[in-house]
C-alpha cells in the first residue's frame, strides 16, 4: 500500500481496500474495489476494477475498461480502451436457485490474462478463458476460447490469424526441409546408430 498522493490523480475514486503499487498512475473517475494493482501500471480514466481482481506490474490499462471480480491479469499486460471482461457465464437479474446454488446467487468464473499479452481496443473476453503469454487479440474481437501463448487472434468469435514464434519456425522448417526441427536430430541419430550397429555386427562376425 502506498500513500494516496503518489498514485491518485484528478478525480479517481478508490475504495479503501484497494492496494495500489508504487509508481502506478490512476487517472480520472476510476472505481477500484478491493483489488490489488501492481507497480508501475497505468490505469486510464473511467475504468472499473472489481472485487478481488489482481493486476500485475508494468500493466497498461486504457480508458473505459471493465474488469470484474474473477479476473487475474499478470505482469506487462496491455488492455486497450473499452475492453470488457465478464465473470458470469449465464447471468440473471434474479438468481435461479437450481443453477445458482452459491452464496452470492451467481457463479464467478475465472479468467486469466498471462504475462505480456495484449488485448486490442473494444474487445470482449468471455469468462473462463486463458489468454496465453504474449498473445495478441485484435481490436473488436470476442474471445470465447483459450488463446495459446504468442498467437494472434481476431474477430467474433476470435480465431487464430498467426501462430506463435516457435510454431512459425516449425512450420517454415517443415515446408523447407520436411519433418520437424526437434525430431530431425533424433532421426539423424537413429540413422547413425543403425549404421554403427550394422558395422559392429559385421565386424564381430569376422
Ligand atoms: C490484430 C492486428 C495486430 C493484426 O495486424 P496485422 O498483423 O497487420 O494483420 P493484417 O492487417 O495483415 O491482417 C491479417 C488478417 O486479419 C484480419 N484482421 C486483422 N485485424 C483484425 C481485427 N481486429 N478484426 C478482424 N479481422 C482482423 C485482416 O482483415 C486480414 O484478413 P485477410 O488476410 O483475410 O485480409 C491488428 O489488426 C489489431 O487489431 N491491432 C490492435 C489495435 C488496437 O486495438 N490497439 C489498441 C491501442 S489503441
Amino acid at each position: 500500500m502506498v500513500k494516496r498522493e503518489t498514485w491518485r490523480r484528478g478525480k479517481g475514486i478508490v475504495s479503501v481496500n484497494a492496494e495500489v503499487g508504487l509508481e502506478t498512475k490512476v487517472w480520472h473517475y476510476c472505481n477500484l474495489y478491493n483489488c490489488k494493482i501492481g507497480e508501475h501500471c497505468v490505469i486510464g480514466s473511467f475504468t472499473e476494477i472489481g472485487n478481488g481482481v489482481k493486476i500485475g506490474n508494468y500493466c497498461k490499462i486504457q480508458s473505459g475498461v471493465f474488469i470484474p471480480e474473477g479476473v487475474i491479469v499478470e505482469d506487462e499486460v496491455f488492455i486497450g480502451p473499452n475492453v470488457v471482461f465478464t465473470n458470469d457465464l449465464k447471468p440473471k437479474a434474479i438468481p435461479c436457485l437450481e443453477y445458482y446454488a452459491g452464496e452470492k446467487g451467481w457463479i464467478c468464473t475465472l479468467t486469466v490474462i498471462k504475462r505480456g499479452a495484449s488485448i486490442g481496443a473494444n474487445s470482449t473476453i468471455r469468462c473462463g478463458v486463458t489468454i496465453g503469454e504474449n498473445a495478441l487479440i485484435g481490436c473488436g474481437s470476442t474471445v470465447i476460447k483459450n488463446v495459446p501463448a504468442g498467437e494472434t487472434w481476431v474477430g467474433n468469435p476470435a480465431k487464430r490469424i498467426r501462430y506463435g514464434f516457435l510454431k512459425r519456425i516449425k512450420i517454415w522448417y517443415h515446408k523447407r526441409f520436411g519433418g520437424c526441427p526437434i525430431w530431425c536430430p533424433f532421426k539423424f541419430w537413429r540413422k547413425i546408430k543403425s549404421v554403427i550397429l550394422k558395422y559392429l555386427a559385421n565386424h564381430s562376425e569376422q
